[in-house]
């Protein structure tokens, strides 16, 4: 799509032009939407995952500038990938999924892993990019506002939600210019969560809808509005942002 083209379509001036927005976990759900519409705003995007053939299709479909196929946990791996960037505006972090188990059915040995996971993967990120990224750009890293009530075999994901907000709030001082910000999801609508709920997903979105205050299922396309809003709103760092359509407010 032309500059000409996306101005005409949304009668203003695209947001994000002349902006580089990196989206890690950009094949899929979240990340793909954010990075669709950071694509509609202007943005050259380079999109990042494992698989390399969902991350070409990924690519192709909203004409991202580049690719980088790799594992977002190994340390050496981020290294290079940031190490090879020129200069960004955004990194949207979307990749991972959440841990869930009673503490009996835990593997022992890969528990240090499973919590460390998110936080240091949002460390690593933030000591790669601090450098990459132009001042007022910002970092965006994904949690969830579920996990904030207690519940059998939430342990592990309701101790990480608690600890990223701190996190967050501490690397915005620690990595200023740069913002550093958080998004807190319910239940949003994408292959993940369709994943994890198998043949109970249709159950699933009836439930929310009927319960939630907004009356339909959060999807992907809302996440990444608000996305797109913390990328462009400069006023923002440090802020855990909650989007789930009210569902912590009637534990759905
Ligand atoms: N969906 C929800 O209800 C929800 C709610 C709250 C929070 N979140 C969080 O939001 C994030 C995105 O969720 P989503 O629903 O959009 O998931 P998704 O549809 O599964 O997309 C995840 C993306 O991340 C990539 N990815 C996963 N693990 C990776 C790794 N280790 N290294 C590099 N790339 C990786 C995936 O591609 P590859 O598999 O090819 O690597 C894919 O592009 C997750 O962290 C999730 O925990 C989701």
């Amino acid at each position: 799509m032309s500059t000409a083209t996306i101005a005409s379509a949304i009668h203003r001036e695209p947001e994000l032009l002349g902006q580089t927005v990196v989206v890690i976990g950009g094949s899929s759900g979240i990340g793909l939407e954010t990075a669709r519409q950071a694509r509609a705003e202007g943005a050259k995007v380079i999109l990042a995952a494992r698989d390399p053939e969902r991350l070409k299709h990924a690519a192709t479909e909203i004409d991202a500038l580049s690719t980088a196929a790799f594992d977002a946990t190994d340390p050496v791996a981020l290294e290079r990938f940031f190490g090879d960037l020129p200069v960004i505006d955004h990194v949207m972090v979307t990749a991972g999924r959440p841990y869930y188990g009673r503490l009996v059915e835990m593997d022992l040995a890969k528990i240090r892993d499973v919590i460390g996971q998110h936080l240091v993967q949002a460390l690593y990120v933030a000591r790669n990019a601090m450098n990459k990224v132009r001042p007022g750009g910002t970092l965006i890293f994904m949690g969830g506002t579920g996990g904030r009530r207690p519940a059998i075999g939430m342990s592990i994901a309701g101790a990480v939600t608690a600890a990223l907000p701190a996190l967050i709030a501490n690397l915005a001082l620690e990595i200023a210019p740069v913002r550093v910000n958080l998004i807190a999801a319910g239940f949003v609508d994408t292959p993940l969560s369709a994943e994890l709920l198998g043949d109970q997903l249709e159950k699933r979105r009836n439930q929310l809808r009927t319960t939630l205050p907004i009356g339909r299922v959060v999807g992907p396309t809302d996440v990444a509005e608000l996305a797109v809003h913390i990328m462009t709103n400069t006023a923002l760092t440090g802020g855990t942002y909650d989007i789930d359509g009210g569902q912590q407010l009637v534990a759905a």
